[in-house]
């Protein structure tokens, strides 16, 4: 998706009560990775239920041009034929992730375990984001950065080391992102490589890993970390794997529910692994019906329908702690707050400025833009809910700053205010969440 690509401006109103049952598209995360290991793997690796947004595509492309074969078998089903590990060939042209961080940082890191030099490349949102908290720990198993923009941006030339060396790497920030990286670069070293976290993120590259054929073991560290130790250069062998749907995805369609009085939807399939449900946590602890109905497990992940009801919702203190396991859901959870009786406070949101645009300054703008008070404290976000005193006014037009979950919050949050709220773009939807607006027109919204 280009900078330069014409706007797509979008408006949501105040809708009739929410109603029906729903799949939203599969797991960004596990559909990245999925891709990846199969590349990496021996043999055929299918997919179900891939997310087949831009982000994803991307990484799909990746694969391919390192000598990966990668093909559509039909709606969401794919087929990795894999090259095994530090099987990758030099590719002919850039690898271009357009708006994505996790698959241009988790193919680095797949990259700099296989003697090859690739070129890496972005939107003009993924060439602001930081690349150092990535390259430092390639750099120390070996690979060489020929070519970077300022401040170790994208684009950026990596060269993979011939004989990468296993590290023991504690993850100066809580990032799966940077945690997978080296797992995938740990692939090709001899002995083993260790990651430890002090708190723990998500942990799919780890679940998938084993699910590959990788001896991966994980003992806690700490209050809220992990240590997880990979032994190197093991044969993958392609799996199958199936792609639940993204809890990411499917928290907008949920705390649009909560907010417009009289909804009553079903969200079907959706992960419920513990390091991605920071957010249904958090709404429960405010008063939010949430019901799990039949849980269940497949291929190493927790899933679960949701049934989700319109509820009154409270304030709460958000602990930074919990970051890790909702960390793309803040943007919602603040739109969920500004409906809520009294004030909600979230910690420990630094990291949210490193994702596609400056969350926090956007989430926070959003919000302002549709009459809601909100401070920034350092870190923290503070909302004054109207929970009640009425409704948040809106009225107003978000900037998205090339943010998919800037877009998708904005028009939530339209969808229960007095008057519409418009957003400038909502073009970058289609990164993670195809067919966001139908599926939302499905359940009743007037998004339009
Ligand atoms: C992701 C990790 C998170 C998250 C991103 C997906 C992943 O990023 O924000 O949307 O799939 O590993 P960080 O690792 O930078 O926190």
């Amino acid at each position: 998706m280009s900078s330069t690509a014409a706007l797509m401006p979008l408006t949501a109103r105040g809708a009739r009560p929410l109603a029906g049952r729903v799949r939203v598209p599969g797991d960004k995360s596990i559909s990245h990775r999925a891709l990846i290991l199969g590349a990496l793997s021996v043999g055929r690796t299918t997919v179900t239920g891939l997310l087949e947004g831009e982000d994803v595509l991307a990484t799909g492309k990746a694969m391919s041009l390192l000598g990966a074969t990668v093909a559509r078998t039909g709606p969401g089903a794919w087929s990795v034929d894999g090259v095994g590990v530090g099987g990758f060939a030099a590719p002919p042209e850039t690898l271009d992730f357009g708006n994505a961080g996790t698959g241009s940082r988790l193919v680095m890191g797949a990259v700099a375990g296989c003697p090859v030099t690739a070129m890496f490349d972005g939107d003009a949102s993924l060439r602001r984001r930081p690349m150092r908290r990535i390259l430092d720990p390639l750099v120390k198993m070996g690979a060489t950065v020929l070519q970077a923009a300022e401040g170790d941006r994208l684009p950026i030339m990596l060269a993979g080391a011939r004989d990468p060396l296993p590290i023991v790497y504690a993850t100066p920030v809580p990032s799966a992102q940077v945690k997978s990286a080296v797992l995938l670069a740990g692939l090709s070293a001899p002995g083993e490589t260790v990651v430890i976290e002090s708190e723990a993120t998500r942990d799919h590259t780890e679940k998938m890993l084993l699910h590959f054929g990788a001896t991966v073991t994980v003992v806690p560290d700490g209050a809220h970390g992990r240590r997880i130790t990979l032994k190197g250069q093991p044969e993958l062998h392609g799996a199958d794997v199936v792609v639940p749907a993204d809890p990411s995805s499917a928290a907008f369609p949920l705390v649009a529910a909560l907010l417009v009085p009289g909804s009553d939807i079903v969200l079907e399939t959706v992960m419920t692994n513990p390091l991605r449900t920071g957010l249904i946590a958090t709404l429960r602890e405010m008063g939010a019906s949430i019901e799990e109905v039949d849980a269940r497990e497949d291929g190493g992940e927790a899933m679960a329908d949701l049934r989700v009801r319109f509820s009154q919702l409270t304030g709460v203190e958000v602990p930074p702690e919990r970051a890790p396991a909702m960390i793309d859901e803040y943007p919602v959870l603040a739109v969920a707050a500004a409906f809520a009786r009294g004030t909600t406070v979230m910690r420990g949101l630094k990291e949210l400025r490193v994702k596609e645009s400056d969350r926090l300054a956007a989430t926070a703008d959003l919000l302002r833009v549709n009459g809601v008070t909100v401070t920034i404290d350092g870190d923290d976000m503070i909302v004054e809910g109207f929970g009640g005193k009425g409704r948040p006014p809106g009225g107003g037009t978000v900037a998205t700053h090339m943010d998919h979950r800037i877009a998708m919050s904005a028009l939530v949050m339209g969808l229960a205010t007095e008057r519409p709220v418009a957003v400038d773009d909502a073009a970058f939807i289609a990164t993670s969440f195809p067919g966001f607006v139908e599926t939302m027109r499905g359940l009743g919204a007037d998004i339009g």
